[in-house]
Parts: structure tokens; C-alpha cells; sequence
């Protein structure tokens, strides 16, 4: 089974880095969205990380070669021959099951369906086409070019061969595979996400201020991010969701939105990509705590 060409659902965070990375690794690749404005702001992104490694030498072709492997859509045809699709769109199960469905009649019958969902059953999802053990998870992780981590998630369902095809296929992309079945979370959410809740809890109950707390899992732990920059980073929105879905699944307090989160969400603090959330990120290279006005009002 080889891999030649990539299909790629939605061009947003996620699905523009899955895309780069794919072209970056040789494979042609044909990303789909509902508009071509969703398209030009993804591509725009990956021009503006193609030339962070061309800067510094780390492309193995040069920025023209790896562009021209890359091809945006609005028609769902486009990706009819390609021999892994896979969906990075919005983490909502209805939608990427309409999403499935709508592929499954027309992508070819023996190419692999992969989602990026994070916290989504990839079983849920895969009830949706009927190619059931053709369906795996591939999750990245934010930057996607710069994150070395792909989880490859098998069911109960998925072939053997497929799993093997998937896990090879994250060898290519220049990333390192673990292998992974579907229990929600995965491995890295199963315990990412219990921390970042109790960094919250911790701050609610006192322990220390935010930049100090990321402070101290920075240089005490050396991670290269403190919890509450990580949380901006990662979206409160997305945590949010992640949370529900969890939480659903395991009914443990560890996996339960503290009430600051709840609240900061729908105040619409998502953290970066709203300009505010743990930090103020008015400027993105001097975020300010927002300690003030959490505790005053939060
Ligand atoms: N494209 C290309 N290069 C990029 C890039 C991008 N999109 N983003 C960053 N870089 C490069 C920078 O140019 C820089 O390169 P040099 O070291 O050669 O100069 C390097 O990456 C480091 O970047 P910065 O100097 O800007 O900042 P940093 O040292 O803080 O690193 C980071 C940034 C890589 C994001 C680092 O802070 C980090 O690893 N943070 C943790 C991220 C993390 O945990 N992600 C997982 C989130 S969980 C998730 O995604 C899954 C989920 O389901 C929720």
C-alpha cells in the first residue's frame, strides 16, 4: 500500500500545518475547504513558515518545489484519487461525520480515512463511512511543523496493514509515531489535559499568579511553556470542548472545567487567537497576566 497523494480537510490551524508538512515530505497534497478565503488565509500561514525554514537551511527541497506539491479546493472531487485523506476541520462529531459521508462515495475505495480529532471517539467518526477498518486517528500537535509527536490511533475495527501503512506514514512525514488505540484523550491528552485543569484549579485556589506558576513548571520542570501560555496557546475554547467530551466519557472531577475556565470562555477570552485569555496578547511578544482582572471579576 503506498502513499503517494495526500487529501487534507480544512486549511485552519491544524489542517495548513498537516498540509505543509505532507508537501515538505515529498507527497502531493490537495487540501479541501468551504471557501477560498478559508483556503488563502491557511496558505498564507504556510508561506510564512516555509520561510522560517528555508531561513535557516532546514528544507529539503526549495520553497518553489514544495509549494507547487501543494493545491487548495472547494470541491470535494478533487481528492478523489488520494490515498490518505485526512480531517482537520472543526471538532464537532456531526460535522466531521457529514464530512466522512460525503467523502466516503467519493475518494477511492482502498485509500485510508485518518482524523486529527483530539478528543473525539475516531470510532464515532468512522461509523460515519463504510470503510471501517480502512479508519484510523492521526493527531498532531500544535505548531504542526514544529512538533515532532504524531499519535496513530487504531480501533477495534482497523486492519492491520492500514495501522502499519499509517505508522510508516508519520515516519515519512519527518515526525515521530506512537502507537495509540481509542480511549478518549489518547496518551497525551489523557494526562495534558488533567494538568492544565488542575494549573487552573491550583491559580482559583491560590497557589500563585500566573506568570509565576508558568514560571515554575518552566524552569522547574523545563517544560518549554508554563500551563497558562500553554492554555492561550492551545485555545480555552478548544480546551473547553475537550473537557465536555472527557468528562462525558471518564465522570471524574480530574477531567471536569474549573468555573474559570467556564467563565472565561464564554466572555470569549479563548486565549491567543482572541487576544485574550490567561494573558493579554495585544503584543504577541510581551503577553501581560490578566491576574487583575480574573480575580477581580471572574
Ligand atoms: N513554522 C516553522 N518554524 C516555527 C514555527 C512554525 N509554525 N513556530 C515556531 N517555529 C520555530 C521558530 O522559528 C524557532 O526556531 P529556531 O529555534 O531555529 O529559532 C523554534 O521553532 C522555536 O520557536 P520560538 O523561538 O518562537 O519560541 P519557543 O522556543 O517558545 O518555541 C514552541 C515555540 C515550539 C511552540 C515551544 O514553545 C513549545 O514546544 N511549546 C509547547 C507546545 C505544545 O505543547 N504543543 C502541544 C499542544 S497540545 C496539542 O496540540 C494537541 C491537542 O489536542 C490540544
Amino acid at each position: 500500500m503506498e502513499i503517494r497523494k495526500v487529501g487534507v480537510l480544512g486549511c485552519g490551524l491544524m489542517g495548513s500545518g498537516i498540509a505543509q508538512v505532507a508537501a515538505m515530505a515529498g507527497f502531493d497534497v490537495v487540501v479541501l475547504e468551504a471557501e477560498q478565503r478559508f483556503l488563502d488565509k491557511g496558505f498564507l500561514g504556510i508561506e510564512k513558515s516555509l520561510a522560517k525554514f528555508a531561513e535557516k537551511g532546514k528544507l529539503k527541497d526549495p520553497v518553489d518545489t514544495v509549494r507547487g506539491r501543494l493545491k487548495g479546493t472547494i470541491k470535494h472531487a478533487d481528492l478523489a484519487d488520494c490515498d490518505i485523506v485526512i480531517e482537520a476541520i472543526i471538532e464537532n462529531l456531526a460535522e466531521k461525520k457529514k464530512m466522512f459521508a460525503t467523502l466516503d462515495e467519493v475518494v477511492k475505495r482502498d485509500a485510508i480515512f485518518a482524523t486529527n480529532t483530539s478528543s473525539i471517539s475516531v470510532t464515532e467518526v468512522m461509523t460515519a463511512t463504510k470503510r471501517p477498518e480502512r479508519f484510523i486517528g492521526l493527531h498532531f500537535f500544535n505548531p504542526v511543523p514544529v512538533m515532532a509527536l504524531v499519535e496513530v490511533v487504531r480501533t477495534i475495527a482497523t486492519d492491520e496493514d492500514v495501522f502499519s501503512a499509517a505508522y510508516e506514514f508519520g515516519k515519512k512525514l519527518g515526525k515521530t509515531p506512537v502507537r495509540t488505540s481509542d480511549k478518549t484523550g489518547f496518551i497525551v491528552n489523557r494526562l495534558l489535559v488533567p494538568y492544565l485543569l488542575d494549573a487552573i484549579r491550583g491559580y482559583e485556589e491560590g497557589i500563585g499568579s500566573i506568570a509565576d506558576i508558568d514560571l515554575a513548571m518552566m524552569k522547574g520542570c523545563g517544560y518549554p511553556m508554563g500551563p497558562f501560555t500553554l492554555l492561550d496557546f492551545v485555545g480555552l475554547d478548544t480546551t473547553y470542548y475537550i473537557t465536555h467530551v472527557m468528562f462525558d466519557e471518564f465522570k471524574e472531577r480530574r477531567f471536569a472545567a474549573p468555573p474559570l475556565l467556564k467563565r472565561m470562555v464564554m466572555a470569549g477570552w479563548y486565549g491567543k487567537k482572541s487576544g485574550k485569555g490567561f494573558y493579554d496578547w495585544s503584543n504577541p511578544d510581551k503577553p501581560v497576566p490578566q491576574d487583575a482582572a480574573l480575580q477581580a471579576k471572574g
